[in-house]
């Protein structure tokens, strides 16, 4: 016991000492530098950290979607394709009723659509982002036959943006054929390629 407060005396002491010797408004000085520094590499690991774990979830939940039309369309100008078919959706954000996808995340997104035509019918679609068209996709033939066409579309998307395909301000027929109606092939799909705040 008597030992300890001897070595802690000790220790005290020298520390007093050696503080005499220093010049203690430089070592104030230094103390609050390492504190700031200390607070800026807490703020940025604080920082670092967020934007990992950001990554790491939007890398987990991914967003995605993939629809289809399963009949015979006929469509007038300026009418949206309903793809009443849902073969994948990684969050609900298709909604085959009125066959829009909502955006749940800002960012960088790939589209893609796919139409048959009818003989000697024309399909003429465009992709809308929050009603702006982004792209558009003129098809037709003029013989007893049917053929695919197929757009892909990288864009922009802001966060709660409607995205749908409709027919062009052109046509009042568009017919949209389906070779095989037990097996649809129109399709529309779409999936985030880079998230941005
Ligand atoms: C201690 O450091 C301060 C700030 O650098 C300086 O102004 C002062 O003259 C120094 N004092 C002595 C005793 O060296
Ligand atoms: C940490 O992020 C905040 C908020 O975005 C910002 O104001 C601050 O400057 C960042 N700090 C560092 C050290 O990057
Ligand atoms: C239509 O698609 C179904 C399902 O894939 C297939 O079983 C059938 O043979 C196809 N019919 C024709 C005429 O291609």
């Amino acid at each position: 016991m008597v030992f300890l407060q001897f070595l802690t005396c000790l220790l005290l002491c020298k520390g007093l000492h050696s503080m005499s010797i220093h010049n203690t408004t430089n070592e104030i000085v230094d103390v609050v530098a390492l504190k700031q520094d200390v607070e800026s590499i807490k703020d940025q690991v604080h920082n670092l950290t967020r934007l990992i774990e950001n990554d790491i979830n939007s890398y987990k939940q991914g967003v995605f979607f993939s629809a289809r039309l399963s009949r015979l369309t006929y469509l007038n100008k300026n009418s949206i394709v309903k793809f009443n078919e849902v073969v994948t959706d990684s969050g609900n954000n298709f909604n085959h009723g009125n066959g829009m996808f909502v955006a749940p995340v800002s960012g960088y997104y790939q589209f893609s659509w796919t139409t048959f035509t009818y003989s000697n019918k024309i399909v003429d679609t465009e992709l809308r982002v929050d009603n702006v068209i982004v792209d558009a996709m003129y098809a037709h033939i003029s013989v007893a036959s049917s053929i695919p066409a197929t757009k892909i579309a990288i864009c922009w998307v802001n966060k709660g943006d409607h995205v749908w395909i409709q027919t062009t301000n052109s046509y009042s027929e568009n017919v949209i054929h389906n070779p095989n109606e037990s097996n649809a092939k129109i399709s529309f799909l779409g999936f985030l390629i880079e998230e941005k705040n």
